[in-house]
């Protein structure tokens, strides 16, 4: 496994999105994901799956301190007493004294920085995460955040995928020294059946999915492919023995377009263009 180092995180490079999988068979794709060789796994309180993700590690078999396990704070939980209460409920439901990862899901305009900041520093002050992060934060939102917070902000995990232009909030988030966690990095299934990474795909005997996530591992990028299919688990985790060209690497950034974004929910802020 490679790992992306940010402000003293070492995440591994290719983690697993468990959004959706859910109950008796969500935990049991969650656990074939980590015996498939997942040791990164995303979750979020919103995505009502944390006791699954739970079960799921320990009935792996494989140690917690061997798996990078991220939360996440959803929006209308920012307010300082509601954010303690719903990171108590994540780790009960987890069953785990503490997360990895800790990031805040959604920016709340609502809620003044300084305070929804100040919970997510307080939450590694008090040893239930060992790194702090934001989720689609603009370059205007992390400016902010940054000068509201006293611990490192180690990733700003928004959506990256060959047929998106990030190239601003990736800049922004890395003049701060952050990792991107790429999410949607096979554009929620949009990625297969694109003629161009189908036909570099063929060239490597890899398949489409598999070069957008090598176009972006190969960028820095950390990715979260999510699948409740261990044949398809197995496919998206064998990105990193073999490599694209530039010249393959400089085609698969053409594909990008201005309406290619597939998460904007009502509470997204005003996305950089
Ligand atoms: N921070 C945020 O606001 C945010 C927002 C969205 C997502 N996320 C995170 O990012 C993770 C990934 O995002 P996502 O699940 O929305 O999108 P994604 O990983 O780009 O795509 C997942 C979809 O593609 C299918 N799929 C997976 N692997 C495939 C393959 N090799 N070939 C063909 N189809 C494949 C899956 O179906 P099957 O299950 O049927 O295989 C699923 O429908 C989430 O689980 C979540 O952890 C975060």
């Amino acid at each position: 496994m490679q790992f992306v180092e940010a402000h003293g995180a070492r995440i591994p490079i290719v983690g697993f999105g468990s959004m959706r999988l859910k109950e008796e068979a969500g935990a049991k794709a969650i656990e074939a994901a980590i015996r498939n060789g997942y040791r990164h796994i995303d979750t979020a309180a919103f995505y009502g799956n944390e006791r699954e993700v739970g079960q799921a590690i320990r009935a792996s078999g494989v140690k917690r301190e061997e798996i990078f396990l991220t939360t996440k704070v959803r929006d209308n939980n920012l307010k300082a007493d509601d954010f303690a209460r719903s990171l108590d409920n994540s780790l009960k439901l987890l069953d785990l004294p503490a997360v990895d990862l800790l990031l805040i899901h959604w920016p709340n305009p609502q809620v003044p920085m300084a305070e929804s900041i100040g919970a997510l520093n307080k939450a590694k002050r008090d040893g239930l995460t060992r790194h702090i992060g934001v989720c689609n934060h603009t370059i205007a939102l992390l400016e902010e955040a940054w000068r509201e917070t006293r611990e490192p902000l180690v990733t700003n995990q928004i959506e990256v995928h060959p047929f998106l232009d990030q190239s601003k909030v990736i800049e922004a988030s890395r003049r701060h020294g952050m990792s991107i966690t790429a999410y949607c990095p096979i554009a929620r299934g949009r990625v297969p059946g694109n003629p161009v990474l189908e036909r570099i795909g063929a060239a490597h005997r890899k398949s489409a999915s598999q070069v957008s996530l090598r176009w972006l591992v190969q960028q820095g990028f950390i990715v979260i492919p999510g699948s409740g299919k261990p044949e398809r688990q197995k496919e998206n985790f064998e990105v990193l023995d073999f490599s694209l060209s530039p010249a393959e690497m400089n085609e698969i950034a053409t594909l990008k377009r201005p309406d290619g974004r597939v998460v904007n929910p009502p509470q997204a802020p005003k996305w950089d263009v």
